[in-house]
């Protein structure tokens, strides 16, 4: 049986559903749900908080709880059909773009980083503090690959969250998951071998298997489901592969969530051909509605997904601290750690420790998924209003990027266009091994909504307009 505030908050979704209390209305209020439904103050209010993580409903201060406008059918960009061939990659794009990472304290849309204000800054300050305040020889002696005990606990502890459960000694502390993700494809593939990863695909995914001399395979990847199983079955069977590598949840440029069956198929067709998976799931922490999603790794019994996460997109980027559990690769991947760079910085990791067990990491996760949810919004609204007809955008239930299709344009053009003005975007053949989604572009929204920002998408539709109509305009 569901706990009574979530019958209640079950019992008002479905009145919405059936148009009691239409988009923009009021639903009652807490005062009137307690006489209404004979509960609590304490569960009338949580059934109302409840609704609002699922995104039903928002809070407006001193006014109530009112039911949220419902979005038109969302226009999706198009997915490709066919995966490529295998190529060698050059990333010498990436190397050449401003994504304006420079300024943490100004707003970019181009990289996907979030604003200070969706940093846990002053907690971990303290707690870092305290660290080397107590800890000062730990904190200053060289530390061995696994990292330290107190947060490959806490990684153990928070795995659970995402469906996985394993012990602390299967955990691996990195410099971020970047370093995760480049010590797992060494650890499971050689110079030339071919990696199957989805397209769209993380850039710094591509420039990672660029400087191993890895060929990739890329394989058509839905704005919501995720990488095509049947494509990628093909792929497998047809040839050697000798790795796949995904970002599961909320990925990045697509926004794409793999639901439970996904996951689970994808390492039964993996596990069947011998293939190891290297997953990324740096975004599952910031679902909308607080529902995380579970890890692929979740459903991995053989030990043969490394598993890549990080602490920069919740908490600090700047902290640089991820993990891997990397499963039956485990001791090749503590090697590639010790060889590379010894151990990550001890301090971040007991501070980071003490924010997962203290209770302070789920406590700012509430805090910031409802940000995100709200600035991804406020980001769809804009595109929607200065962005030509016919373009297309992804609906994410989680994370900060937006990934837009304007058939026809050339994003690489609109890139020039909009540095120039001073707005920096990330173009779509940034995200592809072969040149692909040209008239793709990536908008970050980790950032709290500004009358500025609204401005730089208000003069990104007339750029792209501009594009569209040819140089001479
Ligand atoms: C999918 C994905 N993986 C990894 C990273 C980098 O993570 P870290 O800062 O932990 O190295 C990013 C940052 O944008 C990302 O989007």
């Amino acid at each position: 049986m569901e706990p009574l505030y979530v019958q209640l908050a079950d019992s008002i979704a479905r009145q919405i559903e059936e148009g009691v209390y239409p988009p923009g209305s009021r639903i009652p209020s807490v005062r009137r749900l307690r006489e209404q439904h004979e509960v609590s103050v304490t569960t009338a209010v949580e059934a109302c908080r409840l609704l609002e993580s699922r995104g039903l409903v928002r809070s407006r201060p001193r006014s109530g709880f009112f039911v949220e406008r419902s979005r038109p059918e969302v226009l999706e960009p198009a997915v490709p059909a066919h995966s490529t061939r295998a190529r060698r990659l050059d990333a010498a794009l990436s190397l050449r773009l401003n994504l304006g990472i420079g300024n943490p304290q100004r707003p970019t849309l181009g990289a996907a980083v979030q604003g200070t204000e969706l940093m846990a800054i002053t907690t971990v300050n303290r707690l870092l503090s305290q660290a080397m305040r107590l800890q000062p020889t730990v904190c200053h002696s060289y530390d061995a690959p696994p990292g330290s005990p107190e947060l490959r606990r806490a990684v153990a502890q928070h795995g659970l969250d995402a469906g996985y459960s394993v012990s602390p000694d299967d955990v691996v502390i990195t410099s971020g998951a970047k370093e995760a993700v480049y010590l797992s494809i060494r650890a499971v593939t050689r110079p030339g071998d071919t990696v199957a990863i989805e397209s769209p695909a993380y850039y710094a995914l591509l420039e990672v298997l660029a400087s191993l001399d890895r060929k990739v395979i890329e394989v058509p990847s839905h704005p919501r489901r995720g990488i095509d199983l049947d494509v990628l079955g093909k792929v497998v069977s047809r040839q050697r592969v000798a790795a796949v590598a995904i970002v599961s949840n909320f990925s990045n440029p697509s926004g794409s969530c793999m639901t439970d069956a996904h996951k689970k198929a994808l390492v039964d067709l993996l596990d069947a051909h011998d293939v190891p998976l290297v997953e990324d799931d740096v975004y599952g922490d910031l679902a909308f509605d607080g529902s995380r999603p579970k890890a692929v790794k979740a459903f991995d019994t053989r030990g043969t997904v490394l598993y890549c996460g990080s602490f920069s997109k919740t908490v600090s980027p700047g902290m640089r601290i991820g993990w891997a559990v990397p499963g039956r690769y485990q001791y090749e991947f503590e090697h590639l750690k010790l060889v590379v760079n010894q151990a990550s910085p001890t301090a971040p990791q007991l501070a980071l420790a003490a924010l997962v067990e203290g209770g302070g990491f789920d406590r700012h996760l509430r805090r910031v998924r409802r940000l995100y949810a709200e600035q991804m919004e406020r980001m769809i609204d804009a595109v929607d209003g200065a962005f030509p007809d016919g373009t297309r955008h992804t609906d994410p239930r989680g994370g900060h990027v937006l990934w837009v299709q304007v058939p026809g344009l050339d994003s690489l053009a609109l890139y020039e266009r909009a540095a120039a003005e001073g707005i920096h975007i990330a173009p779509g053949p940034l995200f592809s091994a072969s040149g692909g989604f040209r008239d793709h572009l990536r908008l970050n929204t980790g950032f709290p909504w500004t009358d500025h920002i609204a401005s730089q998408v208000e003069t990104l539709g007339r750029l792209v307009a501009e594009t569209l109509d040819g140089p001479s305009s």
